[in-house]
């Protein structure tokens, strides 16, 4: 591959005017000195969208990272997320101030309802609330993780505001093509967690193997050249800082035919990692 052949990775832009990088950074298990280090690393190398969240118990991890990282705090998005505990707004309040004293910062840029809960159905409250802190300038951005549209629209009919972000599980085994066309047709970008299905297995898939081995790339390379691809933003997780580099290097080939209809064979209605149907799974 030549320089002129390597594309830029493309930005998204939602609903609200939030613009994102097309690839961000999962935290998830990053903790401590040694889990601050990574997401340091993951800045110098690049990374400017971190995803957080109050039950990774990471946040001031995330935040010493900030401070320590060469990278100015606002060229960086943050975000964390609402735990299911705290819907009701007098926590969700406190619960948004610990995040910013636990990152020592005076906004976030980005904060998610982690799971709606539905059998607590008290989402539409801890919505609200999250529109409050935006008036209150504490933070900038809001949306949600793992709703479905029929959540959504509840969200909106309250509300009349549409989230910016919605972040879901999805990956090749687990495309999501409804939710992820319900997303963008209300300019809701679609954010990819576990987008590797957390590694391991997705990275020895024959099939995957096999594209990867025809354009000289990594397996993991392609996966995330397919997310660019399908529109959505994967926010891979690597402690690792070489992984981290070549996570972010996935525009120096492209995808033929033969290699769409590859992925688009592993979708799959078992691709799911785990039992995460957000119609009944309890999140506390
Ligand atoms: N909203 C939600 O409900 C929710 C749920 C789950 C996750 N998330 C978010 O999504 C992020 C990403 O998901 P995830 O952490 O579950 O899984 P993932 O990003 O799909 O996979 C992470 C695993 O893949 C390995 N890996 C990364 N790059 C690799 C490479 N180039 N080659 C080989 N292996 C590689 C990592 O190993 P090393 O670290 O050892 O390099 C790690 O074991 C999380 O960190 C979290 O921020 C959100």
């Amino acid at each position: 591959m030549t320089s002129s052949e390597t594309q830029a990775l493309p930005d998204r832009k939602a609903n609200d005017g939030l613009i994102l990088p097309a690839i961000g950074f999962g935290t998830y298990k990053l903790r401590g000195f040694e889990g601050s280090k990574a997401i340091e690393s993951a800045l110098d190398n690049g990374y400017r969208l971190l995803d957080s969240a109050v039950n990774y118990d990471n946040e001031g991890t995330v935040g010493a990272a900030v401070k320590n990282s060469g990278v100015a705090r606002e060229d960086i998005i943050i975000t964390s997320k609402l735990p299911g505990r705290y819907h009701n707004h007098d926590q969700a309040v406190e619960t948004v101030e610990e995040s910013l004293l636990r990152m020592d910062l005076d906004y976030i840029d980005l904060y998610l309802i982690h799971w709606p809960n539905p059998l607590e159905d008290q989402y539409v409250e801890a919505w609200e609330t999250l529109l409050e802190l935006k008036e209150r300038g504490l933070l900038r951005h809001v949306g949600v993780s793992n709703f479905l549209p029929e959540h959504i629209d509840r969200l909106v009919k309250a509300t009349n505001v549409t989230p910016a972000v919605n972040q879901i599980q999805l990956h090749p085994y687990w495309q999501q093509r409804e939710l992820k066309a319900y997303d963008d047709e209300h300019g809701i970008i679609t954010e990819a967690w576990s987008p590797l299905r957390r590694g391991g297995e997705t990275v020895k898939d024959p099939a995957i193997v096999a594209v990867a081995d025809k354009h000289g790339v990594t397996p993991t390379q392609v996966v995330l050249r397919w997310h660019v691809e399908y529109g959505d933003i994967p926010i891979p997780k690597s402690a690792t800082p070489s992984r981290q580099l070549e996570n972010l290097d996935v525009m120096g080939f492209a995808f033929d035919d033969e290699d769409r209809a590859a992925f688009a064979a592993m979708d799959s209605p078992d691709g799911s990692r785990g039992d995460f149907d957000p119609r009944s799974h309890q999140e506390m």
